[in-house]
């Protein structure tokens, strides 16, 4: 027995700032989240950086700072578990996400595609090497290949700038079985689009979110309530053969 239970799936799973909330990290659109205290375009922008690149070293130092003292919350660990499982069944996850903490990674999951880019990586916009990176940012951050400084910025991606890893997450998307978001608003696209691409491909579609997102009319079925509830309650659901 390979443990499968009925026909080998391939699920994509979209994941947003609501699936960390629950680990102490902020969301954005909530009440209190960052966007209701802050500009985007003052902190979150190609333009910003040029303007103020202290203000935004210090925005992205301080979410890096609390990225890296957060830990993974039972959604998490949920889909790494998922990833095994559909795997052990001959089936896979896509796991798709808008997110640039590395929660993801250290509840276990291997494969975790950062369209958004990542806190705990460094760009060198002179000669483009990236690096793995958990201290603060600053001007006087030499890169540690050109040794330029005043050069280094999250390697994350800002509003107006392309977001990373499209054409895989489209593939993904067209061969997957089941569209599954978790915790975020589709208020920002491409990703709020992709349930409409889903159904458009005729894949099943269910949103898990602690209350309705701006895009929640696209999907077939809604479960609300806190991911680190609905989430593993989900996957059990999922790797029993029974959703
Ligand atoms: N469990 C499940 N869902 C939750 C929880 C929770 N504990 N807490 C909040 N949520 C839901 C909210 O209801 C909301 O729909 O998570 C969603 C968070 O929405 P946003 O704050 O807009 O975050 P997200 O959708 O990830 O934003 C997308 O916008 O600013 C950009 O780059 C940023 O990746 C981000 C993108």
């Amino acid at each position: 027995m390979n443990g499968a239970v009925g026909p080998a799936r391939t699920v994509f799973v979209l994941t947003g700032a609501g699936i960390s909330a629950e680990s102490g990290l902020g969301t954005f659109r909530d009440a209190g989240g960052a966007w209701t205290r802050l500009d985007p375009m003052k902190v979150a922008t190609p333009e910003a950086f040029a303007a103020d690149p202290v203000l935004v070293h210090d925005f992205y130092n301080g979410r890096r700072r609390d990225a890296l003292a957060a830990k993974p919350n039972a959604a998490h660990v949920a889909l790494a578990r998922l990833e095994t499982g559909l795997a052990e069944q001959g089936g896979r996850l896509f796991l798709c996400t808008q997110n640039v903490d590395d929660l993801h990674e250290r509840a276990g999951s291997r494969r975790v595609v950062h369209m958004h880019g990542e806190l705990l990586k460094a760009r060198c916009t002179a000669c483009g090497t990236a690096f793995a990176w958990q201290d603060d940012l600053g001007l006087e951050t030499p890169c540690p290949h050109c040794g330029r400084r005043g050069e280094m910025r999250p390697d994350v991606v800002w509003f107006g700038e392309m977001p990373m890893h499209l054409d895989t997450i489209d593939e993904a998307l067209a061969e997957a079985d089941l569209f599954v978001a978790v915790g975020t608003s589709g208020a920002v696209y491409p990703a709020a689009g992709y349930v409409a691409q889903a159904r458009a491909f005729g894949i099943p579609t269910l949103a898990l979110n602690l209350e309705a997102a701006d895009n929640a009319g696209m999907f077939e079925a809604t479960r609300l309530g806190p991911a680190s509830r609905t989430v593993p309650a989900w996957v059990e659901e999922i790797l029993g053969g029974r959703a």
